[in-house]
C-alpha cells in the first residue's frame, strides 16, 4: 500500500535520503513513485510510473536539497501511471497522501467551479487544491491543515511542502498512520518504521486529528488548534532485523525464524508451566462467547482458533471477515469477547471493525505484532505476537505466532475451567518445548516441497482440501499459493466437494489432501479416495498411520504432537510448497504484484 517519506535536516542529500526511504518501503506494494524537495526557494518535481529503479535514473544526486517528501502510490483511484503518481503540485503546495478522501467527487466539483484543473484522476490532488485555495483566503498554512482536517472526510495521511516555507515540512494524519522519526539536527515523516530505522530510533507517533510543523531542529504538535505535548518513543528494534542475512527471500527467512517466533510468543507464558500462563493472561471468565475478526491470513489464523477455543475450551467461537463483519447487521452479545487479530495493527477494516465492537461496549483484545499500532493502540487488552519484523508482503511467520497466541488463549481457559488433566498438561509443556525442533525437521525437507512444486507446476488450478481444523490450514494454504505463484487454487471442506466441484477434478488435477485431524481423518480419507478415483494428483499431508497408500502420489509426514500445536506444523509445508513453486515460476516473491504489507485502505 502506499508509502510516505519525508526529510528536513542540515544534510543537503535530501534525495538520496528520500529514495532510501522509499525503497524501504517497497515491500508495502507500489505501482509508482515520486519525490518532491525545494531546489533553490523553488519545489521541484519527479515522478515515474512503476519500479522505484525508473525515478531513480530521472534524478540527479548531484542536486543538493535539505527539505523533501516522497511517496510509493498503491493505485485507488486512477490507474497506476506517471500523471496519477504522487506528489501532486498546485499553486504553492506539493503534497504526497496516503489513504482515501470519501468526498473528494464534491470538493472537485466546487473546485473546478473556483477555476481550478486537475492533471490526474486522483482524490489526493483535490487535497492539494483545497489547500491552495484555503491558503490564498489565509496565508497561515497551520489554520489551513485545521480547516482541511474539518472538510477532508476518509483517511489521510499527509506530507506537505510550501514554496513560502523552505524550512519547514507539514505533515498531518487521520485514519492512516503517520510517525515523525527524531534525528540529530534532522527530523523525518513515515507512514511505516522501516522507511527511517536506519536514521534514527526516536519517534513520535501522531494521534488523528494531529498535524505537525517540522524544521531540522524542531517539532511543533498541533491538535484542533492548540499545540500539544508529544511522547518520544524508542523503537526497541534496528534496521538488521529487515535484512536478508543470507537467504535469497524475506518470506524464506521469515519461513525458517518460525521456530524461534513460536519460543518467543510462547516461552513468557509458559515460564512456569500453567500457573504462569493463568497470571499472564487476562481473565477470560466472565465471557461466554468469543468473536474473532480479521482479514486475509489474520483471518485463516482467528479460523484454526475457533478449533482450538471450541474444542480445548469449551467457549462459542465465531469467526469474521473484518470487511463483511463491518456492514452486517451487528449481532454482538454484551458477554461477547471481540478479538482483533493483526500483524500490522493497521489494517483499515479491522481497525473500523474494532471501533465498532467498542462502540457496542464489547471488550475488545488485539493480538498484533507492531508494538504501539493503531489497533494495538485501540484495543482494551493486547497481547503482542513476537514475530519480530515480517518485510514479506506474504505472512508466514506472523500468522504462526497469531495460531501461537490463539493456541495459548485455548489453553489458558481450558485449564482454568479444569478441562484438562495432569498428565495432558505436563504433555502440552514438553511438546511446547519439542515444537520448535519438529518445525526445524519440517523446514529440512527441502527437496520433497520442491517436488511437490514440481508436480503442480504446470497445472492452472490447485484444490487444497481438509475437515475442522485442517479446511481452516487449507484455507491458508491456498492462499499463500495464489498470492505469491499466480496459481489458482480452492480450498474446500472435504466433504463439500460432491456437492459441485468435484466435476472439476480431472486426470492429473493436483489436489492437497490435509488429514491431521483424527476425529474427521478416516472421513476426509474417503473423500480424498473420492478425487483420487477422478484422476487426482493428491499430495497427502498427514500425522496418521494410516497404512493403506493406494489414494495418494506423494505424502508428506507432519510429527506427531498434542493436537493444540498441530497446526503450527501442518503449514509449513503448505508455506513451503507456495514458495517453491513462486520460485519455479519465476515471481516476485516477497512483493507479488497488486499486493500491500499493509493495507491502510477499506
Ligand atoms: C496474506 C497476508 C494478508 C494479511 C491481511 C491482514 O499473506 O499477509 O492476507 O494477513 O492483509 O493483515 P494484518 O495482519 O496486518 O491485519
Amino acid at each position: 500500500m502506499c508509502g510516505i517519506v519525508g526529510y528536513v535536516g542540515k544534510d543537503n542529500d535530501g534525495l538520496k535520503k528520500l529514495i532510501d526511504g522509499l525503497e524501504k518501503l517497497e515491500y508495502r506494494g507500489y505501482d509508482s513513485s515520486g519525490v518532491a524537495y525545494f531546489q533553490n526557494e523553488n519545489i521541484k518535481i519527479i515522478k515515474e510510473k512503476g519500479k522505484i529503479s525508473n525515478l531513480y535514473n530521472e534524478i540527479n544526486f548531484a542536486e543538493k536539497t535539505n527539505l523533501g517528501i516522497g511517496h510509493t502510490r498503491w493505485a485507488t483511484h486512477g490507474k497506476a501511471d506517471k500523471e496519477n503518481a504522487h506528489p501532486h503540485m498546485i499553486g504553492k503546495f506539493a503534497i504526497v497522501h496516503n489513504g482515501i478522501v470519501e468526498n473528494y467527487t464534491t470538493l472537485k466539483k466546487e473546485l473546478m467551479k473556483k477555476g481550478y484543473s486537475f492533471k490526474s484522476e486522483t482524490d489526493s490532488e483535490v487535497i492539494c487544491a483545497l489547500l491552495d485555495y484555503l491558503y490564498k483566503k489565509d496565508n497561515n498554512i497551520l489554520n489551513c491543515i485545521e480547516k482541511l482536517n474539518e472538510i477532508l472526510k476518509g483517511s489521510y495521511a499527509l506530507g506537505i511542502l510550501c514554496s513560502d516555507e523552505p524550512n519547514y515540512l507539514f505533515a498531518v494524519k487521520k485514519n492512516s498512520p503517520l510517525i515523525i522519526g527524531i534525528g540529530d539536527d534532522s527530523n523525518f515523516i513515515a507512514s511505516d518504521v522501516p522507511a527511517i530505522l536506519d536514521k534514527t530510533k526516536k519517534y513520535v507517533v501522531l494521534e488523528d486529528g494531529d498535524y505537525a510543523k517540522i524544521k531540522m531542529d524542531k517539532l511543533e504538535i498541533y491538535n484542533n488548534g492548540k499545540i500539544k505535548k508529544y511522547d518520544v518513543k524508542d523503537f526497541g528494534f534496528d534496521s538488521k532485523m529487515i535484512d536478508k542475512q543470507g537467504y535469497e527471500h524475506f518470506m524464506l527467512k521469515e519461513i525458517y525464524e518460525q521456530p524461534e517466533v513460536f519460543r518467543k510468543t510462547t516461552n513468557p507464558y509458559l515460564e512456569t508451566g500453567f500457573d504462569s500462563l493463568f497470571n499472564k493472561m487476562p481473565d477470560f471468565s466472565k465471557y461466554r462467547k468469543i468473536r474473532i475478526i480479521a482479514c486475509g491470513s489474520a483471518m485463516h489464523a482467528g479460523l484454526v482458533g475457533k478449533q482450538m477455543l471450541e474444542r480445548f475450551a469449551n467457549v462459542k467461537t465465531e469467526v469474521e471477515t473484518a470487511s463483511e463483519f463491518r456492514y452486517n447487521k451487528l449481532f454482538l452479545e454484551p458477554d461477547e469477547l471481540v478479538i482483533v487479530v493483526s500483524q500490522s495493527g493497521e489494517t483499515a477494516d479491522t481497525l473500523e471493525a474494532l471501533k465498532i465492537a467498542k462502540k457496542n461496549g464489547n471488550d475488545t483484545l488485539g493480538i498484533i505484532n507492531e508494538k504501539g499500532s493503531t489497533i494495538a493502540r485501540e484495543a482494551k487488552i493486547v497481547l503482542y505476537t513476537e514475530a519480530g519484523k515480517e518485510v514479506a508482503v506474504a505472512t508466514t511467520k506472523a500468522y504462526s505466532a497469531q495460531v501461537a497466541m490463539l493456541s495459548l488463549i485455548a489453553l489458558n481457559i481450558a485449564n482454568f475451567n479444569n478441562f484438562i488433566s495432569k498428565k495432558e498438561k505436563v504433555e502440552i509443556l514438553e511438546d511446547a518445548k519439542k515444537l520448535p525442533n519438529y518445525m526445524e525437521g519440517l523446514l529440512q525437507k527441502n527437496e520433497v516441497y520442491k517436488e511437490v512444486a514440481n508436480v503442480i507446476k504446470d497445472y492452472n488450478d490447485v484444490f487444497f482440501i481438509g475437515r475442522g481444523i485442517d479446511y481452516a490450514l487449507a484455507m491458508e494454504g491456498s492462499l499463500k499459493l495464489k498470492e505469491i505463484s499466480y496459481t489458482h487454487s480452492e480450498a474446500y471442506p472435504a466433504g463439500e466437494l460432491k456437492h459441485g466441484t468435484i466435476s472439476l477434478i480431472e486426470d492429473k488435477t493436483p489436489v492437497i489432501a490435509i488429514t491431521t485431524d483424527k476425529n474427521v481423518a478416516s472421513k476426509t480419507i474417503s473423500n480424498i479416495k473420492e478425487v483420487k478415483s477422478r484422476g487426482a494428483e493428491v499430495i497427502y499431508i498427514t500425522n496418521s498411520d494410516y497404512e493403506d497408500d493406494t489414494f495418494y502420489d506423494k505424502k508428506i509426514i507432519i510429527p506427531k504432537i498434542n493436537d493444540i500445536f498441530t497446526p503450527l506444523l501442518t503449514v509449513i509445508p503448505l508455506q513451503m510448497i507456495a514458495y517453491e513453486l513462486a520460485k519455479i515460476k519465476g515471481c516476485n516473491i516477497d512483493k507479488p504484484k497488486n499486493l500491500a504489507k499493509s493495507v491502510t485502505v477499506e
